[in-house]
């Protein structure tokens, strides 16, 4: 049995908390976190309490965590997106193995000084594309890959950001202005635009159009406030109204309700409609509990005491309370990217956060048979409509109940996959110099969209080399 790898994490924020701290304790015969670096001081404390790191490792800055030389096999790197470069060659020149997050840098000129430096070091630099490690997209992947559907003529890929994620992330939230964090199509994007590379190959140019149509101040209801909380009149009819979504988190209970597991949908159902009853009714009605006490994500973003007294406060006083037509937000709400692929394949996809629930659904046209994908939280399906014979295979790829933990359970997988390409490079699904070519094409996608015109990937692949 080979000895747990050791790791440090860099940012023990939502992603390093929350989606890959729980696997090392779940796995402490794969991984083990050795440090941590997090200038927050509740945060630090807490992952440093649920990880038995002690005090003489624990850092506030990843300088000083660095500056101590190399204490463990791998690094994580979960900061923001525009923290991420540092870290990172920090950690590839002292000769750790890194997990970054996705978007790996927030300019071109970083993502290619990133892969440059995993090069030379001769590092391993997994960004964090989850969505290769899900079953739904291995199966599609392998699919596409196996010829079935015949050569592939034109694909449709839909990312479907809910309403309220949209608003959390993208409107309230760290990814609401291009010039804080990043442009959208990069922060959610890149997942997409990675699994489309993957599939069907490389671009070779394409357009793009989109704007920010609806979260503008011009179309706030009247009289609303500048928060939800200080008496707006427009909240028996507004979604985003923010003690809707995260004090009766009432979009969680929807998720619920279309759940597969018969008890947690009547249970979601019942609170939907007796609000009032339902603390009095988690403690007789079995898995409501479940729903009513989950504290994980976006609640924990909001405040680190989940408690419904500090959420209120956050709302009160932070950036998630504040009225969605009022935000200093400036990313689209809607892009589409079309693309012409160096095979042929013509794509598009298209993003937006008007969606009723959070998923991504796509549409595949081969010579030989018609593919339909439908990724949602609790719903996984892929049909395949045989053109010869007529007939529709249908696959259901698994997933857990209510959509499993961290990203329907890929989070753990990304994990487990990291863990054994660093004792073992060979079974890396992905490279660093691979991921790239997601980030390219949505940084050609948004100068598209800003430029209106079309990008020659070409080009787009040459300028980047030559900016170093
Ligand atoms: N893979 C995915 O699907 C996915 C999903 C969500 C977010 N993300 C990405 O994950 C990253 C982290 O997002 P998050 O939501 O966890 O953010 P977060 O703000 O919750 O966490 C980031 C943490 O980094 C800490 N930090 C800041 N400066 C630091 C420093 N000098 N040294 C060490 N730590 C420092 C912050 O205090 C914070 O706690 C982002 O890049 C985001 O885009 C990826």
């Amino acid at each position: 049995m080979p000895q747990p790898l050791t790791a440090v994490l860099i940012g023990a924020g939502q992603r390093g908390y929350e989606a890959y701290g729980p696997y090392a304790l779940a796995h402490p015969d794969e991984i083990r976190f050795v440090a941590v670096a997090e200038p927050h001081d509740v945060r630090r404390a807490r992952f440093a309490k649920a990880h038995a790191i002690p005090p003489e490792r624990q850092f506030r800055t990843w300088e000083e965590l660095f500056a101590q030389g190399k204490m463990a096999d791998a690094a994580l790197i979960c900061t923001l997106d525009r923290q991420h470069v540092g870290p990172t060659i920090a950690a590839l020149e002292n000769g750790y193995d890194v997990l970054l997050e996705k978007p790996m840098a927030t300019t071109l000129v970083d993502c290619v000084r990133l892969v440059q430096t995993a090069e030379r070091t001769g590092r391993l630099l997994q960004i964090c594309h989850e969505l290769r490690y899900t079953p739904f997209f291995s199966i599609l992947h392998d699919l596409v890959a196996s010829g079935r559907l015949g050569r592939i003529i034109t694909v449709e890929h839909r990312e479907n950001v809910s309403y309220w994620h949209m608003a959390h992330s993208y409107v309230r939230g760290n990814w609401r202005n291009s010039r804080i964090e990043s442009p959208m199509i990069l922060a959610k994007c890149c997942h997409d635009l990675d699994i489309l590379f993957w599939n069907l190959g490389p671009c070779r140019r394409l357009n793009s159009f989109g704007s920010l149509i609806h979260y503008r101040p011009e179309n706030a209801p009247p009289g609303a406030p500048e928060r939800c909380t200080d008496g707006c009149p427009a909240a028996d009819e507004c979604p985003w109204y923010a003690p809707r979504l995260y004090l009766e988190i009432v979009p969680l209970l929807h998720v619920a309700r279309r759940s597969p597991v018969l008890w947690e949908r009547l249970a979601a159902t019942f609170v939907l409609k007796y609000p009032g009853v339902a603390e009095l009714a988690k403690r007789y009605i079995p898995g409501l509990a479940t729903a009513l006490d989950y504290r994980g994500w976006p609640l924990s973003v909001i405040s680190e005491d989940t408690s419904p007294q500090a959420r209120l406060r956050a709302l009160e006083t932070g950036p998630y309370g504040r009225c969605v037509y009022r935000c200093d937000n400036d990313v689209v709400d809607h892009q589409i990217v079309n693309m012409e692929l160096e095979n042929g394949t013509s794509v598009v996809l298209v993003m937006h956060g008007h969606s009723h629930q959070e998923g991504r659904t796509m549409r595949y046209d081969g010579t030989r048979a018609t593919l339909f994908g439908y990724y949602y939280p609790t719903e996984h399906e892929i049909q395949i409509h045989d053109h010869l014979t007529g007939e529709v295979e249908i696959i259901r790829p698994p997933i857990g109940p209510l959509g499993g933990t961290g990203h329907a359970g890929a989070d753990a997988q990304l994990m487990a996959a990291f863990v054994r390409a660093v004792r073992d490079p060979s079974y890396a699904l992905t490279t660093a110099r691979e991921s790239l070519e997601s980030h390219l094409m949505a940084f050609a996608a948004e100068e598209a969209r800003v430029t209106g015109t079309i990008v020659s990937m070409d080009d787009f692949r040459r300028r980047a080399e030559s900016m170093q």
